[in-house]
């Protein structure tokens, strides 16, 4: 099928991720004719200046003002604004609710295209992917498209980007997760430090989704895994040292196996950042590891991401 994305519908848009990718299109301004916003009368109360700046930003765009559970208000959302590519960013509380977005999607007249909200870790990595407790919500997901949804009628892309950088070094919850912090230039690490992880910045989150429509043949149907790059926590600890004056920091060396205990008693008592110990001890297992990426499948060269340090600068200067 050649097709060209034009009219575009995001869910969750204003959304910790979804702001970027959101600001990503309007900034690809000629080559999307029309974007809509699903958005709660919570956000239009909340966020009216992000919303202003959004509607003057030269693109034409509609906020419709609904439920995300109520189904009526989502087929209406379809049937009115015609949207050809349906991107959703949902937080972690509202996955589930995506299984009547994907059926409704393929119902109506318009959609060609969903990107379900992923923009995370490889949920199918290895054999131990499919019993992680994170990853359940967006499982079940893909399984229900690959059970009921047909392919002709509606395309799917899940984009996978690893770890955000811009959040993996603040870990506010617990320091233990391993965090980078330049007041007190003190570093937590996991073991010796050496394990490679790949990373998107939020910024680059936003720039994959675009480059993904702008190659619609080569994303159908595929989980993409994009990376702004593959570091160790060392080179991270490196690169903000250098940033920072040069002096050495203090480092913490937290044992793998410390980690997986903090996450086992975090599930146990119920904890709000069990997820979180759960995936930074996936990412430190090497979870984010290809042999390679789709980058370049979506025309996305090595000059063409963030790089450690321009990721290090924009963490410092949020401080
Ligand atoms: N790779 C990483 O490091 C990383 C980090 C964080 C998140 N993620 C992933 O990114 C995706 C988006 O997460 P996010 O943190 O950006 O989302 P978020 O900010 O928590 O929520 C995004 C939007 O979802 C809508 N929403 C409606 N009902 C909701 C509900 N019950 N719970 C939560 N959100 C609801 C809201 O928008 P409206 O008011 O407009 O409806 C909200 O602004 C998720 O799949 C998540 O797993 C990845």
């Amino acid at each position: 099928m050649s097709f060209t994305p034009s009219r575009l519908l995001i869910f969750g848009a204003t959304g910790a991720i979804g702001k970027y990718i959101t600001e990503a299109i309007l900034a690809a301004k000629p080559t999307f004719s029309h974007v809509s916003i699903f958005t709660s009368n919570n956000t239009v109360q909340t966020k009216p200046e992000l919303l202003a700046r959004w509607k003057a930003a030269g693109v034409p765009l509609s906020v419709l003002v609904g439920d995300i559970t109520n189904a009526e208000d989502v087929a209406n959302a379809y049937k009115v604004e015609k949207p050809d590519t349906v991107i959703s960013a949902l937080g972690r509380g509202a996955l589930t609710i995506q299984t009547k977005l994907v059926e409704l999607a393929e119902a109506s007249e318009s959609v060609k295209w969903l990107f379900p909200s992923e923009y995370g870790t490889d949920i199918e990595h290895n054999a131990k992917s499919p019993n992680e407790k994170p990853h359940q919500n967006k499982l079940a997901l893909r399984k229900y498209i690959r059970e009921n949804i047909s392919e002709e009628k509606l395309k799917i892309t899940y984009l996978v980007t690893g770890p955000y950088f811009d959040m993996w070094v603040n870990a506010k919850a617990n320091p233990k997760m391993g965090a980078f912090e330049p007041a007190s230039k003190q570093a937590y690490v996991i073991d010796d430090g050496e394990g490679r992880v790949g990373f998107c910045t939020m910024p680059d989150v936003g720039k994959f989704l675009v480059a993904a429509l702008r190659h619609p043949e080569q994303s159908f149907g595929k989980a993409l895994k994009v990376q702004s790059f593959v570091v160790t926590p060392n080179q991270v600890l490196a690169e903000y040292e250098k940033q920072t004056g040069g002096d050495k920091w203090q480092v913490t060396h937290v044992p793998l196996k410390e980690l997986e205990e903090l996450e086992t008693r975090a599930w146990a008592e119920g904890a709000g950042n069990a997820t979180g110990f759960t995936l930074r001890r996936i990412w430190a297992e090497g979870g984010t590891l290809y042999e390679k990426n789709d980058n370049e499948l979506i025309g996305v060269g090595p000059n063409d991401t963030d790089s450690l340090a321009t990721a290090v600068g924009r963490a410092l200067a949020k401080n």
